[in-house]
């Protein structure tokens, strides 16, 4: 196990953004985005960080962005090294292995959700009105029912960083009908490929969240894939529809902030050793289960 990255920093070069997981610079046309170790979970950040965890998710992208080349532009441009700048490689250390050069995009304010099963919000908003996002679903569905069809489920950010749900149209006006209907068609195709080859892995992809943007007048796949931080993959062999399903996810660590009697309105109280091992083993487990390499 490796030294735990929190926070990467440079002597001569500022993060322009760091998000919940990823710290972000800046290099003109390209952006160097750096998958930290930092875990979120009910939207704020632990102070104790996963060991890997952001090598996992750079490792498990990767793997996605080259087998899905031929299906969609993405925004990967390099994770090698020596392609970087070069103070970045003068600290490899925390660089190497959990960072990707990609295009600069100007990014569209909406993620692209696929769902194949029901479950989290779209379970919530299905038991209120029978619809998700406008689409109209069959009656009697339970907890984690395969879906007849794929559904595209679009969100968007409130001002406070929590997703909100929208519709189809809503979606389309916010970002124009024909880059919407790109971006949905590329989603469909990439999601369908990963559904059938996770279901060849004996793991059921429930639901992902894809983010697109726009580069030179295209429109490109950014940020991560198919990783346990923007999907929801369950074990095939224990799905059993009608609750809850075991997922690789950081379910372990909702699950043990909820005994805490935390607020979710403070900071978090900081992972105790146990959950935090038995984290690290769950984005191993994933990886290990999707790609069949043991790199971790
Ligand atoms: N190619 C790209 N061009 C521009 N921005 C990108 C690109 N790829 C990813 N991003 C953005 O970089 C950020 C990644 O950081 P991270 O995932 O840590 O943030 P986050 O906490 O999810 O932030 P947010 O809540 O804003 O999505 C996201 O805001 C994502 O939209
Ligand atoms: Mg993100």
């Amino acid at each position: 196990m490796n030294a735990v990255i929190c926070e990467t920093h440079l002597p001569n070069r500022q993060a322009v953004a760091r998000g919940k997981v990823r710290d972000i610079y800046d290099l003109g046309d390209h952006l160097l985005i750096v998958a930290t170790d930092r875990i979120s979970a009910f939207d704020w950040v632990n102070p104790v960080g996963i060991p890997d965890k952001g090598k996992i998710l750079t490792a498990l992208s990767l793997f996605w962005f080259d087998r899905i080349k031929d299906l969609v532009r993405t925004h990967l441009v390099s994770a090698d090294l020596a392609d970087f700048p070069e103070d970045f490689q003068a600290h490899r250390e925390q660089f190497e292995g959990r960072s990707m050069l990609v295009k600069k995009c100007r990014m569209f304010p909406v993620e692209f959700v696929i769902r194949g099963y029901l479950a989290g919000s779209g379970l919530k908003e299905y038991r209120q009105k029978g619809s998700v996002c406008g689409i109209k679903l069959p009656g009697g569905l339970v907890e984690a029912d395969r879906l007849e069809r794929p559904i595209f489920t679009p969100a968007t950010k409130a001002t406070d960083g929590h997703d909100i749900n929208i519709t189809v149209e809503d979606a389309a006006r916010i970002i124009g009908k024909e880059s919407c209907d790109a971006a949905l068609d590329a989603a469909m195709r990439v999601y369908s490929f990963a559904r059938d080859y996770a279901q060849s892995r004996g793991i059921i992809l429930c639901d992902t969240k894809f983010e697109f943007g726009t580069c030179d007048g295209e429109v490109v796949l950014a940020d991560e894939v198919l990783t346990p931080d923007s999907s929801r993959f369950w074990p095939a062999d224990q799905y059993r529809p009608g609750g809850p399903q075991p997922s690789y996810d950081k379910q372990f660590v909702r699950d043990w902030l909820e005994t805490t009697g935390w607020d979710k309105n403070s900071p978090p109280p900081p992972l105790p050793e146990e959950v935090v091992v038995r984290t690290r083993e769950k984005y191993v487990e994933a990886y290990r289960q999707l790609t069949g390499k043991k790199d971790f």
